[in-house]
């Protein structure tokens, strides 16, 4: 396939395993822009750094690569790491600074320039890949989605509340749509698929009904 797929919508509402497995089935490379950010939020709270200036100096020096489905950092796996809670609760606040939001772009638009990728996050459809042959946006209710990331968080070990993790959700909504550079936003042509009481397989199923009828 040489076209791009966008994948966009809040945290919790399905989009990483969907968009891994739609890749999959399509034999097109997965990319999880969620897990670029936070790599570098990652790499700000290890040098302890929080003013923008420092904070872009670092972003811009940073090394993403994306190998079978793992994200390294300057040459370091951290795919595991950028899940944990000092990650999760700050990386909205990082990703709010225009000059991280460019540096990264550039990246995940250099990654799709020859197409063949699904790529998903939260401004793909409507400024990274504005020209993406397919767009969605999937979403759910906020409680489903907190249910879903506390169900995940805790198989993995985590220790976390129900209500920390809902707390979360809210906050990084706000944050995320909120921000003045690059908001989490529904692009005009994007196809809304609203996730709630869905399985993994019927939003699968969805995203490739509609790429197969060309929609
Ligand atoms: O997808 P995930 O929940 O891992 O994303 C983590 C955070 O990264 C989001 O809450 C958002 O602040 C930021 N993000 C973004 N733009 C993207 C992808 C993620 O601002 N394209």
């Amino acid at each position: 396939m040489n076209f791009n797929i966008a994948i966009d919508g809040p945290a919790g509402a399905g989009k990483s395993t969907t968009a891994r497995i739609v890749a999959d089935k399509l034999k097109m490379t997965y990319v999880d822009t969620g897990a670029m950010y936070r790599a570098i939020t990652l790499l700000t709270i290890r040098h302890n750094k929080t003013n923008p200036e420092d904070v872009i100096k670092l972003a811009s020096e940073a090394k993403i690569d994306f190998k079978e489905n793992r994200i390294y950092l300057n040459g370091e796996d951290v795919t595991d790491e950028i899940r944990n809670l000092a990650v999760t609760e700050k990386v909205s606040k990082i990703a709010a600074i225009p000059e991280v939001r460019a540096a990264l772009t550039k990246l995940q638009r250099q990654i799709a320039k020859n197409g063949g990728v699904v790529m998903d996050g939260r401004d793909i459809g409507t400024t990274v890949l504005p020209d993406a042959k397919y767009k969605f946006y999937l979403t759910a209710s906020v409680k489903e989605r907190a249910c879903r990331r506390y169900n995940e968080l805790i198989s993995k070990g985590y220790k976390v509340t129900f209500k920390q993790v809902e707390k979360d959700i809210i906050d990084r909504d706000y944050q995320d749509k909120k921000r003045d550079f690059s908001p989490m936003a529904i692009a005009d042509d994007a196809i809304i698929i609203d996730t709630t009481g869905k399985t993994i397989d019927e939003v699968v199923d969805e995203i490739i009904g509609c790429i197969k009828k060309g929609e």
